[in-house]
């Protein structure tokens, strides 16, 4: 027997990822039956749009996490901190990643709802209600589509990879920094794509469909259930200087592993 096998404790963290599954699932749901029917959009910066589609699931997945689990800690991006005062768990919660997507009508978005214990990414799910696409990963138990075991690609060349990016919000000097990344990797790479939703981009490297994803301005919410369902999918995540990524890190760069350095190597390139 593996002896770092610990039954309470995997059954603990498929428990969590269960009620974690159920709630991304339902809150997909709600975000789907409201798919046309937004009533108020308002902006939080010049471009940032929040709509209250995001808030009322921002308040619908909070309430259920609070009563569930009373002392632990919540950080969700509409509604900010929440819960217990100090815990060692923090559950990271993005209501709706992708709301530009949503307000325009264009279906790619999702629910992304994570929980660390002592900093660690435990379990976490990515749901995407317009495909019915389950992504979900618990900690050393391997990453799902479905409940279908997903991994990431094996492709080696850069030059046949499949990249996808995101830009913050706004006209800062990350923006122009990532045109610049942008354009470098395209010219390397089969091709780089930008669909607006930073989780999904992630579960797209996790299940094979991208072969890498970087950003630069990620919120702890944004990256934190795509990147355990990454690595549980045996790709690698870091920071743009190689240092195995955290949620609170800003930067991310996931790949299937095999094109990692590649693409860092690219992207610390300064000229086009
Ligand atoms: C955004 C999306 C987008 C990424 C932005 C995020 P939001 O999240 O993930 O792909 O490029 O940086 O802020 O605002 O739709 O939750
Ligand atoms: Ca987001
Ligand atoms: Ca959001």
């Amino acid at each position: 027997m593996n002896p770092v096998f610990n039954p309470e404790r995997e059954y603990l963290t498929i428990s969590y990822k269960k009620f974690i599954e159920n709630l991304a699932k339902d809150a997909g749901a709600f975000l789907k039956r409201r798919v046309g029917r937004i009533k108020k959009v308002s902006y939080k910066g010049r471009m940032n749009l929040v709509t209250d589609v995001d808030k009322r699931c921002d308040d619908l997945i909070v309430s259920r996490v609070k009563s569930a689990y009373p002392g632990h800690e919540i950080l969700s991006e509409e509604s900010g901190k929440g819960g217990a005062d100090k815990s060692e768990w923090l559950w990271l919660i993005d209501p709706l990643d992708g709301t530009t997507n949503y307000v325009h009508g264009f279906n790619f978005f999702c629910v992304s709802i994570a929980l660390m214990k002592n900093n660690t990414l435990l379990a976490g799910a990515v749901y995407d209600p317009m495909r019915d696409e389950l992504f979900s990963a618990a900690k050393g138990t391997g990453a799902f589509l479905n409940h279908k075991r997903i991994e990431v690609s094996g492709i080696g060349r850069i030059d046949k990879a499949l990249l996808s990016t995101g830009f913050p919000y706004g006209f800062g000097n990350s923006v122009k920094q990532n045109i610049n990344n942008f354009v470098k990797l395209m010219k390397e790479s089969q091709a780089v794509r930008r669909p607006g939703s930073a989780a999904l981009d992630l579960c797209y490297v996790a299940s094979g469909r991208f072969d890498g994803f970087w950003e630069m301005e990620l919120h702890p919410w944004d990256t934190a259930a795509g990147v355990l369902v990454v690595k549980e999918a045996g790709g690698r995540v870091s920071n743009f200087k190689n240092e195995l990524f955290n949620p609170f890190m800003n930067q991310i760069v996931a790949t299937n592993r095999k094109l990692h350095k590649k693409i860092l190597d690219v992207l610390r390139k300064e000229t086009l």
